[in-house]
């Protein structure tokens, strides 16, 4: 075995959903620096053509698409697209989500997490209800379909989901909508993952915890938050796109051949508990 070629992913073509920004912007950063050639997929058209006319102009083989994930017939042919274009679809990250919208309570952490009553289930709108599920579920089964079509017959790929440390743990400043997709996402992993094992296709999910994106108007970038967010996660940092990088790029290469089925949580510890 040739260690030093475990991490290669050279010549893969690779999608991204919600590649514009945060999670995905360093996924796509992540492939492409490692020799992958990818196509950003996201709704947002001027900062998808931004992105990708920045990481072509470092060199890297990117190029940018816009497809809304819940318009399912303009997803595939943004992922049929980037398969003709490549000639290959090797990796595939559904990743594109949204924030819920105000949970049960109103702050992220500390002692003081008073109720909110626009947040109470009572009110919960289906309206806001069915657009999370259709973006952070349907869209991560409309991603994967899409790209299985492309991988099954070249009995080769790597559909990697981003899920959420709140698949698993309640988190009450988000929406319920929000874990509720999250966890049928990592089930549908699961799925996916058995169905298509015989066909060297693996399917992994990656779960965050607490990132430093735009997501929710960006609310993240707020400096007291993320002092407040860091004192409860045992690593005593938020996590920023950067550190998610190398999850990814192993995810998608020959170094995780034999793992599918899994959900990595990366969150410094938080999940386990507060410590100090
Ligand atoms: N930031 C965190 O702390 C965190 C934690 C856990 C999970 N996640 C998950 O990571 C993923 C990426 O989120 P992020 O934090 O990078 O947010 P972000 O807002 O920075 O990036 C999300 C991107 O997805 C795009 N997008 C949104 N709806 C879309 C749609 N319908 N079709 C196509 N593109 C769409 C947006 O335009 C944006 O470019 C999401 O699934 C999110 O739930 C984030």
């Amino acid at each position: 075995m040739n260690v030093s070629e475990l991490f290669d992913v050279a010549g893969f073509g690779t999608i991204v959903t919600g590649g514009a920004s945060g999670l995905g912007l360093a996924y796509g950063e992540a492939l492409a620096a490692a020799g992958a050639r990818v196509t950003l997929i996201d709704l947002d058209s001027g900062a998808v053509e931004a992105q990708a006319l920045r990481l072509q102009a470092e060199g890297l083989d990117v190029r940018g698409a816009v497809a809304d994930v819940t318009d399912h017939a303009a997803l595939d042919r943004a992922i049929d697209e980037a398969a003709a274009h490549y000639g290959r679809l090797d990796v595939a990250f559904a990743n594109a989500g949204i924030d819920p919208g105000v949970g049960f309570v109103g702050a992220w952490a500390g002692g003081e997490r008073p109720r909110v009553e626009e947040g109470a289930l009572e009110l919960y709108s289906d309206e806001r209800w069915n657009r999370v599920i259709d973006i952070n579920l349907n869209g991560i089964f409309a991603t994967a379909r899409a790209a299985a079509r492309h991988m099954r017959p070249r009995r080769f790929g790597r559909i990697i989901v981003t899920t959420s440390l709140a698949a698993t743990k309640v988190e009450p400043v988000i929406g319920a909508a929000y874990m509720t997709a999250k966890a049928g996402a990592r089930h549908l992993m699961h799925t996916v993952a058995l169905e298509l094992a015989a066909y060297g296709i693996t399917v992994n999910a990656i779960a965050p915890g607490f990132f430093i994106t735009n997501i929710g108007g960006g609310h993240a970038h707020n400096p007291d938050v993320q002092t407040a967010v860091a004192k409860d996660i045992p690593m005593h940092r938020v996590g920023w796109p950067d550190d998610i990088k190398g999850l990814a790029l192993f995810l998608a290469s020959p170094a995780s051949e034999y793992i599918t089925g899994q959900e990595i949580v990366i969150d410094g510890g938080w999940g386990l508990g507060v410590a100090d």
